[in-house]
């Protein structure tokens, strides 16, 4: 079979992960699992959400047999001890997770993330069996400044050089920053040029590139989501908002499975 990215064999599945931020509740969570797994059958391509840590024990047992695995939205730098708040990657471990968000633009800006952090954090993931999703994106200012390639190879390339031959193991999300929660989605085209960029920039560390998958993640929805992901270096979504709302996100995942 040829890949998507012209590959024999070269492509891995489609990825959809929802990064639910900070929302949820026992019951909210509850209703929304149930709604998602009564709609999603067998997808034909990988599917996690992303909830807050306090309800992993809860989501791995909702989750549990389906074919959504569990994320988490941060990872801490550190292996064990005296870090106050933090959560270690092999505690997500015990809990199932599968994927780890690290470097999101909301940390980046709010925890004061840099691209070192970032790149620790995705060596922590990695080192225990976690698939660090690895956010990279420039903001409103940067793009304007003719920028956007700068800033997301830097990102990026902090994350290959301490990470080396794992590369390929990882996963990377563009999501531009005016993008997020804004409804101001980039073009397919503006998405493909960014993903073209940080795809070479991946193949350069690493002869397996064309198993990393690269999602993008920006206002994307159930009305933007299949054009999307019909560009040849876009091999996924994280989503945002719209994965909060069971019949947008099984949407999402439809056009996944059809673009598979
Ligand atoms: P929105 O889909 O709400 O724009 O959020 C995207 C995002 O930040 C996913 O990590």
């Amino acid at each position: 079979m040829t890949g998507k990215h012209g590959k024999e064999g070269g492509m891995s599945r489609r990825l959809i992960v929802g990064n639910w931020k900070m929302n949820g509740s026992l019951a909210a969570n509850d209703a929304l699992v149930r709604d998602l797994l009564a709609g999603i059958g067998q997808p034909a391509c990988d599917v996690a959400v992303c909830p807050p840590n306090i309800y992993l024990a809860q989501m791995s047992g909702l989750l549990a047999g389906s074919p959504v695995e569990l994320g988490v939205q941060n990872v801490s730098m550190h292996e064990s001890g005296a870090y106050t708040g933090d959560v270690s990657a092999d505690m997500l471990k015990d809990y199932g997770v599968r994927y780890a968000i690290v470097g999101h633009s909301e940390r980046r800006q709010y925890q004061a993330e840099s691209d070192v952090h970032v790149a620790i954090k995705a060596k922590r993931a990695l080192a225990a069996g976690i698939t660090p999703i690895v956010c990279v994106g420039e903001t409103l200012r940067e793009r304007e400044a003719g920028m956007t390639e700068f800033i997301v190879k830097r990102q990026l390339s902090a994350v290959i050089h301490l990470n080396g031959h794992c590369i390929s193991e990882i996963v990377v999300a563009y999501e531009p920053v005016w993008a997020i929660g804004t409804g101001q989605t980039a073009t397919p085209e503006q998405a493909q040029s960014v993903h073209a960029v940080l795809r070479s920039q991946i193949k350069a560390a690493t002869e397996h590139a064309d198993r990393v998958r690269i999602l993008y993640g920006g206002s994307m929805n159930a009305a933007n989501a299949a054009e999307l992901l019909a560009q040849p270096d876009i091999d996924g979504g994280l989503i945002g908002g719209a994965a909060l709302k069971a019949a947008d996100f099984l949407k999402i995942i439809g056009a996944a499975n059809a673009s598979a």
